[in-house]
């Protein structure tokens, strides 16, 4: 299914199969994924290996979680005939580019991923992780870096992954391509090299805290909003948020994990600004009723992608076409830059046709 070359830039993100999507994702990612489809030529994947870092022993489980973010995606307003939705394992170039480019990676520098550090200690993996598990992180500058992509819509968390993007990019480029190591960022193609630097293009949120009030919002964590909940579960949920002062927040919030959710999801700044005020002021107004205010924002918000989403529940045959296309579309990309990446290193010996079908 050849498709016209796109002008517009192109941009690739995505997620781990992991369960459902939730809010952090939402709003960290999913939304701008949204707006970004009628500027960009958008590529989303689907990291169902990098799921084995972590869930090798759950195969099925992590199949059917594949399916569930195409849903999701779908639900939250991802259009399949503007964007490439696509799985992982299914573009085989992203496997030979994560060999060719771990090969250009000292290991101390990828141990050194402090997005690792914390996935280590936060999961608390302790030493017993794979060897896999570090090269996830290689991986994704492969699924990057196949794509040629100009940015990546990231919350903040990845942000360490794109940052060892951009070096092998630059290396690949100095090394195969003869680009100068005084090069600027921008100029690397014009120069000859193979990548373009990518942008991590980090959203306004970068990083949702979940219910907890603690921790960034995540499934494993068990601290999150999920667009299938009830609006009866949202609220019960948003109940719960901590608003004590210690937890985690980003720069310029007002100090509380209930108040991201203020100025995340409720709409009209003034009434953000006022809730902000009346808090500070200790006017009358306490977490309860601002809790219930967020409530109702949220349930506004996901009162749409419920009912989008369950038009395609059970709906598996509609969904793997989809993804069909979109691996179709995927390796279209990916086997060009593959095949002008090993043939600048030296590894490129014959012609590849490749074809993926039900
Ligand atoms: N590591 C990302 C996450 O868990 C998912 C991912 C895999 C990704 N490859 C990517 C994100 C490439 C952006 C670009 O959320």
């Amino acid at each position: 299914m050849p498709s016209a070359p796109s002008s517009k830039p192109r941009i690739l993100t995505g997620d781990t199969p992991t369960g459902q999507l939730h809010l952090g994702h939402y709003v960290g990612s999913v939304k701008r994924r949204v707006e970004l489809q009628s500027t960009h030529e958008c590529f989303f994947i689907i990291a169902n290996m990098h799921a084995f870092t972590t869930r090798a022993e759950e195969p099925q489980e992590v199949r059917r979680d594949c399916l569930e973010i195409v849903r999701d995606h779908l639900a939250m307003g991802i259009d399949p005939a503007r964007s490439s939705t696509f799985l992982q394992t299914e573009v085989p170039a992203i496997a030979e580019l994560t060999y060719l480019f771990a090969m250009l990676l000292p290991f101390n520098r990828v141990m050194r991923n402090p997005t690792l550090k914390d996935e280590i200690r936060d999961r608390k993996l302790g030493d017993r992780y794979s060897f896999g598990f570090p090269l996830y992180a290689v991986g994704q500058t492969a699924d990057i870096l196949a794509f040629r992509a100009h940015s990546v819509p990231v919350g903040l968390d990845q942000v360490a992954h794109i940052e060892l993007t951009r070096e092998v990019a630059r290396r690949f480029n100095q090394i195969y391509c003869g680009v100068s190591d005084q090069a600027p960022d921008e100029e690397h193609v014009t120069l000859g090299g193979v990548f373009p630097i990518p942008l991590a293009d980090v959203g306004k949120v970068g990083r949702l805290v979940g219910v907890d009030g603690k921790m960034k919002m995540s499934k494993q964590l068990n601290n999150a909003i999920f667009i299938s909940d009830t609006p009866e579960e949202v609220r019960k949920k948003i109940a719960k948020i901590y608003t004590g002062r210690q937890s985690l927040t980003e720069p310029g919030d007002p100090g509380n994990a209930l108040f991201q959710y203020v100025e995340t999801f409720i709409e009209d700044p003034q009434r953000v600004d006022q809730l902000k005020d009346r808090y500070a002021r200790g006017d009358n107004i306490g977490d309860g009723h601002i809790k219930q205010e967020v409530a109702e924002a949220v349930n506004r918000l996901l009162a749409p992608m419920r009912e989008r989403r369950a038009a395609y529940e059970g709906d598996d045959d509609g969904i793997m076409d989809i993804l069909l296309a979109g691996c179709q579309r995927a390796n279209e990309v990916a086997e060009k830059t593959l095949a002008r990446a090993k043939e600048v290193a030296g590894l490129k010996f014959f012609d590849r046709t490749l074809r993926i079908d039900r």
